[in-house]
């Protein structure tokens, strides 16, 4: 912006050949190739077959107005600057060619000093709006491109975060033996479920993270306590309900994880109220842990204990269904029961006895191309 103007081809237009060389002498002394013509016609063939970076024309003349030519060169080459010659009593016909977009009006008989500074303007200021409109085609581009590898960078991160996240659930099964494949298993159940209410991706892609997680808060309760056989004193129970709040800490620092996070606290939390840790009731409690609550109970129900062995699925949703109102949410117990228990026993199946296909089973387990990972990505 703001170089000297460079040569330029200049189309120039006026019915007097006397007006014409004059101007186009001026222009020549001043650097400029000019090509002349005396008619709209003639001037519409050549900015046909010729380019031209300016136009200079007479307001009147003989075939059509000036003002005719400059709306159809505005047309076909809205880069190219259009100067109008006009008599003194036509100036007002000049102010309106510049509403049309000329770039300057001159007044006969031409100064022409003054004219080749007002088409060298023109033609810088044509110049300027190029480069212009060439940075921000550049900056639009540059800002594209930066957006596309931030998306992608920002992929990669969160891939990291679940490969981790997964380590994480993972290493918590082999701490507590009696949980192993639990997330694992509760992921694949909420899921279900949550398809069956028509839960959208997000909602989805949040119970898959949010189920898987669960326990994760049980990293920070020791050992004594996490294993131990005989049951809880009071005050040891308190501790292990903790796990909600710790587990929550860990996964809501992770911003994709925000909404995976609110299941985490509340997987433990009753319909009727009595759970914990803030006692929420009914519709307070996020769908996905009233989901969860659902799925945590099948899969108790179902796995062995040191206590006792592992009951039917069918022992399962009678006390599920038993729980309705209770525990659970009534309307998530009536969308259990009508997903046949054929359908839990595979997916328990194949939770508990391919575990290695535990992050990609969800695509066998439920007959969709989709994968465990992508609903946790
Ligand atoms: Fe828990
Ligand atoms: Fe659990």
């Amino acid at each position: 912006m703001g170089d000297p103007v460079r040569k330029a081809r200049i189309l120039v237009i006026d019915h007097d050949p006397a007006v014409r060389a004059l101007i186009t002498t001026r222009l020549l002394l001043a650097g400029h190739e000019c090509v002349e013509v005396e008619n709209a016609g003639e001037a519409e063939a050549r900015l046909k077959s010729q380019s031209f970076s300016l136009v200079l024309s007479a307001l009147h003349l003989p075939d059509r107005s000036g003002l005719d030519l400059l709306k159809e060169v505005q047309q076909r080459s809205p880069h190219v600057p259009f100067v109008i010659c006009t008599s003194e009593g036509d100036v007002q016909t000049a102010v309106e060619s510049m509403k049309l977009g000329a770039a300057d009006y001159l007044l006969k008989p031409v100064q022409l000093d003054l004219m080749v500074g007002s088409v060298e303007k023109a033609l810088q200021s044509e110049q300027s709006k190029i480069e212009l409109e060439g940075y921000q085609s550049n900056l639009e581009e540059t800002v594209e491109r930066r957006t596309r590898q931030l998306h992608t960078a920002i992929r990669r991160i969160e891939y990291t975060y679940d490969e981790t996240l997964a380590a994480l659930g993972g290493a918590l099964e082999l701490r507590d033996i009696e949980t192993q494949g639990h997330s694992r298993r509760v992921t694949h159940y909420c899921l279900e479920m949550a398809r069956a209410i028509h839960c959208s991706h997000e909602d989805l892609r949040a119970i898959a993270r949010g189920s898987f997680l669960h326990d994760l808060g049980k990293i920070g309760i020791p050992d004594a306590i996490l294993l131990k056989p005989d049951s809880l004193t009071p005050e040891e129970t308190i501790l292990m309900h903790t796990h909600v709040r710790i587990g929550y800490e860990l996964v809501c620092r992770i911003a994709f994880l925000t909404p995976a996070a609110q299941i985490v606290l509340t997987h433990h939390e009753r319909w009727d109220g009595t759970g914990y840790p803030q006692g929420l009731r009914g519709k307070e409690i996020p769908v996905g842990a009233r989901i969860f609550a659902i799925a945590d109970a099948l899969d108790a129900i179902t796995s062995d204990r040191p206590y006792r062995a592992a009951a039917s699925i069918e022992a399962a949703r009678d006390e599920v269904e038993r729980e309705s109102g209770h525990q659970f949410d009534p309307e998530l117990v009536q969308v259990f029961l009508q997903i046949p228990e054929a359908f839990w026993r595979k997916i328990r199946r194949e939770a508990t006895e391919r575990p290695q296909l535990a992050l990609a089973g969800l695509a066998e387990a439920f007959g969709k191309p989709e994968s465990f990972l992508e609903y946790l990505h």
